[in-house]
């Protein structure tokens, strides 16, 4: 594949082992906990939590907005949580009441559609956080420095964004380990990010080659399909954009439940399928235990003869169980890990953060190696900017 180790986004992909540490040192300091504990009381009273976002930072808020929703019934509080979609509420602004938390996820700190909504907020009284890769931000001037939170991710120069995604996802999930179990359960969820960011590695490194295989299958497709179920959706979605962005195949990410409504016409033997396979351990409440992926999977293998244009990132123990004439990367199954750390109390909100994150990884680098292949610039695609300054 021509050149791609020399690109902004290949490195940016690479370094997010990098950003797990940096996120543990940043928020390893007392102000930063101190800040973590003032959103907190005023998120224990509100009435409503709005995470306000667009495009890969509106997937990291839905990878974690059902784990939020979990965390809120077990701490019995009165208070529900949604995920806007800036670009899609910017002309017809939601209603926003002071009683609101609205949380602005964003890389830039630039995003006009987040802006807007957020400065709506503001003049209705609501509390207005920023979770942002840049502090000196139009979002960090509306939230306050006391109620911006930092993804420490460094600077990222490839318009298609990929560390900042990590660090957002390992902000929010921070978060939400105070929102649980305060200072302890906080401090607990720090306590795993080295060993987090060594598996992470891994997972790079080994995932590196097939995708490299896998890309050059791709490549010659003008379409593929992203597949994941239950919470593993936001990933597909994610997913399907990185690959439209840079490779400029079309890609669409789905739900697998969602597939029977419509789009499983599109499967057939000339289809690229990417499904996503690693149980999580939410299973009970949001239905992604491994009978279901399995389920899942038969729904796209039943319908075609060639499985060779199938792709299964899925964890090792889910492909003992597969067929082996499709193609499989393994990845770990953070579950696991964590259980052997006995060490360490087991919150599985968190612990389905971390897998979520884990399955971005391999997704990334297919998107990557497909435009590399097709001889496309990765760090600036066509048509697009890095920050989306006007509405
Ligand atoms: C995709 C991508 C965009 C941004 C979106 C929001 O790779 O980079 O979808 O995520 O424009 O940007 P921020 O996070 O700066 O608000």
């Amino acid at each position: 594949i021509p050149s791609f180790e020399s690109t902004y986004m290949f490195k940016e992909i690479m370094y997010q082992p990098k950003v797990v540490s940096r996120i543990y040192d940043l928020y390893s300091q007392p102000v930063q906990i101190r800040k973590m504990d003032l959103l907190c009381s005023k998120i224990s009273k509100c009435r409503r939590i709005l995470f306000l976002s667009c495009g890969t930072s509106y997937f990291a808020t839905l990878a974690i907005l059902s784990s939020f929703e979990h965390v809120l019934e077990l701490n019995g509080l009165n208070c529900d949580v949604y995920s806007i979609n800036a670009s899609t509420r910017v002309d017809d602004i939601p209603r926003i009441r002071s009683s609101d938390v609205c949380i602005m996820v964003t890389q830039s700190g630039e995003t006009a559609d987040v802006l807007k909504i957020a400065k709506k907020a503001v003049a209705q009284g609501a509390t207005v956080a920023a979770i942002t890769n840049s502090l000196f931000s139009s979002a960090t001037r509306i939230a306050g420095q006391m109620q911006t939170f930092y993804i420490n991710a460094g600077v990222e120069v490839a318009v298609a964004s990929t560390k900042a995604f990590s660090g957002q996802i390992l902000t929010m999930m921070l978060l939400l380990s105070y929102l649980r179990g305060g200072i302890a359960e906080y401090q607990n969820t720090l306590s795993i990010l080295p060993d987090f960011s060594v598996l992470l590695t891994n997972t790079l490194i080994n995932s590196a080659d097939i995708m490299q295989m896998y890309a050059a299958k791709i490549s010659r497709h003008p379409s593929c399909l992203v597949v994941g179920r239950g919470k593993l959706s936001s990933v597909a979605y994610e997913g399907a954009l990185k690959m439209k962005e840079v490779s400029y195949i079309h890609a669409e990410g789905i739900a697998s439940g969602d597939l029977k409504h419509g789009t499983l016409a599109l499967v057939h033997d000339d289809m690229p399928v990417i499904y996503l396979a690693t149980p999580l351990p939410s299973k009970e409440t949001c239905g992604t235990g491994s009978d279901s992926l399995h389920i899942g999977l038969s729904q796209i293998t039943s319908r075609v003869e060639n499985r060779d244009n199938i792709l299964v990132i899925a964890t090792e123990e889910f492909a003992k169980k597969m067929s082996s004439d499709m193609n499989v990367i393994i990845i770990p199954s953070i579950q696991s890990i964590l259980k052997e750390q006995t060490k360490l109390s087991y919150f599985i909100e968190k612990t389905d953060c971390l897998q979520l994150l884990m399955n971005v990884v391999p997704l990334q680098l297919l998107s990557l190696f497909s435009a590399c292949t097709r001889g496309w610039n990765v760090d600036k695609p066509r048509n697009l900017a890095k920050s989306v300054t006007v509405l």
